[in-house]
């Protein structure tokens, strides 16, 4: 099997909408046929699991410490990974804060026991706010990092905090750009368009556009539902932009060997 395809998903400013795309992505990803885990690597203030109206978001902290395998860990969501717009969740339990002080050691453990999950094809993970460390560690770790920012003159220079750290940890990786809540394509294309003249003019090269996703009203109504935006609002904006950026996140992945081609591995 191959190891699963590591998407981390941050922003340097909080709040710009990481927890209800990284949720969205899984979702819409999963319709891909993809088999889907979503990790809340939010150490500090995990909250995928009350984004999704679940009690219970599974036991990250085991896995963390070394104490329990991931498949033990997880809870399924809409049917689990392998159902039809189903996956998983690994999340600690929200506001118990169990994982605020936890160490780069058990950081690093998380992400072995990830790389070696390979019943998934995906793995997301829904950072936390900042540049800290860890979470950088986590972004720099994964085999794609999608920033969201958003058209407020601070997520630009979080944002670029953001692309010049990972960068900087190795010189030929950016990460893909999301604009979300623009009011229109426009605005999303300019904002985009910011980050990547910062970048061009002080890394000397810039980031790739993944898309914009519209600010929707229905967005936020999903959150305060506690329920899966692309289920209550199919046909919402929003919804139709997350869709086709996973369209876009999926096209990008790498295929799997043929039957023929594995069979020539064995
Ligand atoms: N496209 C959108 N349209 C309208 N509201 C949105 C949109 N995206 C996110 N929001 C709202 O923004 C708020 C923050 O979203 P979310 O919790 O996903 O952000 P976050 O980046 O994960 O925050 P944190 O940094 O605290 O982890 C939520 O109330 C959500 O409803
Ligand atoms: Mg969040």
């Amino acid at each position: 099997m191959n190891a699963p395809r590591i998407t981390a998903i941050g922003s340097g400013k909080g709040g710009t909408g990481k927890t209800l795309i990284a949720v969205s992505l899984a979702h819409a990803l999963a319709h891909e046929g993809e088999r889907v885990l979503l990790c809340d690597a939010d150490l500090g203030l995990s909250n995928a699991a009350v984004h999704l109206g679940l009690d219970d978001g599974g036991n990250l902290p085991a896995v963390m410490r070394g104490a329990c395998a991931v498949a033990d860990a997880i809870v399924p969501v809409l049917g689990g990974a392998g159902k039809r717009g189903g996956f998983d969740l690994l999340s600690a339990p929200a506001g118990s804060g169990a994982l605020a002080n936890s160490s780069q050691e058990d950081a690093r453990r998380l992400l072995i026991a990830l790389s070696g999950a390979d019943n998934y094809d995906r793995i997301l993970l829904d950072l936390g706010a900042g540049v800290d460390n860890t979470t950088m560690m986590f972004a720099a770790a994964a085999d794609e990092a999608v920033l969201v920012m958003t058209p407020d003159p601070s997520a630009l220079t979080d944002a670029y905090a953001f692309t010049k750290l990972l960068n900087r940890a190795d010189s030929t990786r950016l990460p893909l750009v999301l604009v979300n809540v623009a009011l229109s394509e426009g605005e999303a294309q300019k904002t985009f368009d910011a980050l990547a003249a910062t970048a061009r003019a002080f890394l000397k090269c810039a980031p790739d556009y993944l898309g914009g996703v519209p600010r929707d009203p229905k967005a936020n109504d999903a959150v305060r539902r506690q329920c899966h935006l692309l289920t209550l609002y199919p046909q919402a904006p929003a919804s139709r932009a997350i869709e086709g950026v996973a369209r876009a996140l999926h096209d990008h992945m790498p295929q799997k060997p043929s039957p023929v081609l594995r069979a020539s591995m064995r």
